[in-house]
């Protein structure tokens, strides 16, 4: 994920950052109001590994030689076998952690399917939202099929299942899309922007939900309201690096200075 900065250099968070990232949302969810996930293990291992397809090209990234850069978010990557990746991980996930592997399908599938119309937010929620490429009605509906399987072995049926299943499928939408503003899309000029997501269940028990809103303030200090975890102020960390435009430069060189860039740990404080 890439965003400009204030000096017009780029900031870039790998996938796998981003994914760990959320991860730490989903660790520290519920406090009075917000009931803790359950499963627990599983909701925090699929949350910090949603989005490790990307791990299979990020690292030697496809350029986008217009921009000078590696090619972010939603840019034409030009990389054969980019849904496959996808499906691996999934089945990765999956053979680790079946529960895992379903929240991490249902979420793929429902990228392409504008998060299954469970939310919004101020910037862009539908990211890698209908996809042009004619292969994706297959993968949906493979994919699909695959959790219909899943979901009868884990809850055989079960109401409560169900309900508890998608409760989880909406709090990961909140944690990707939280991440992803911190990652890119809450920036202009350099800041941290005034941001909205929700509704997001608050609870497995009732129907009550949340609209976060998300203000920031000075020092990497942010106000979350309501406030959804654990421990107030909770900080949390994320990997990047900065990289200067290179347009007219190689595939080559700009790859060799995105594997040279000092990487930089962001912190974030959530204050109720
Ligand atoms: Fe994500």
């Amino acid at each position: 994920m890439i965003r400009e900065t204030a000096e017009g250099n780029f900031f870039l968070v790998d996938q796998s950052d981003h994914t760990e990232l959320s991860g730490q949302f989903a660790a520290h969810w519920g406090n009075d109001k917000f009931e803790r996930l359950r499963p627990y293990d599983s909701m925090v291992f699929g949350t910090g590994h949603h989005d490790d397809g990307y791990r299979e090209w990020e690292r030697l990234p496809p350029i986008n030689s217009e921009k000078g850069r590696p090619a972010g978010l939603g840019e034409p990557l030009g990389y054969p076998g980019q849904l496959d990746c996808y499906v691996r991980n999934i089945d990765w996930v999956r053979s680790r952690d079946p529960y895992a592997g379903l929240i991490v399908s249902m979420h793929r599938t429902g990228l392409w399917q504008e998060r299954y119309e469970t939310v919004t937010s101020s910037t862009r929620a539908y990211i890698g939202a209908k996809a042009p490429n004619p292969e994706v009605p297959a993968i949906i509906e493979r994919l699909e099929a695959g959790q219909k399987e899943d979901r009868n072995a884990l809850g055989n049926g079960d109401a409560k299942f169900e309900g508890e299943l998608w409760t989880n499928y909406r709090i990961l939408q909140l944690y990707d899309l939280l991440s992803i503003y911190f990652c890119c899309e809450g920036w202009t000029d350099g800041s941290l922007i005034e941001h909205f997501i929700g509704p997001i269940p608050m609870s497995y028990e009732t129907k009550d939900e949340a609209t976060f809103n998300i203000t920031p303030l000075d020092g990497g200090i942010l106000k979350i309201d309501p406030f959804p975890f654990d421990l107030s102020p909770l900080k949390v960390m994320v990997r990047g690096r900065e990289m200067a435009p290179m347009v007219g430069a190689s595939d080559e060189e700009i790859r060799e200075a995105y594997h040279k860039a000092p990487r930089q740990l962001l912190e974030f404080t959530f204050v109720e």
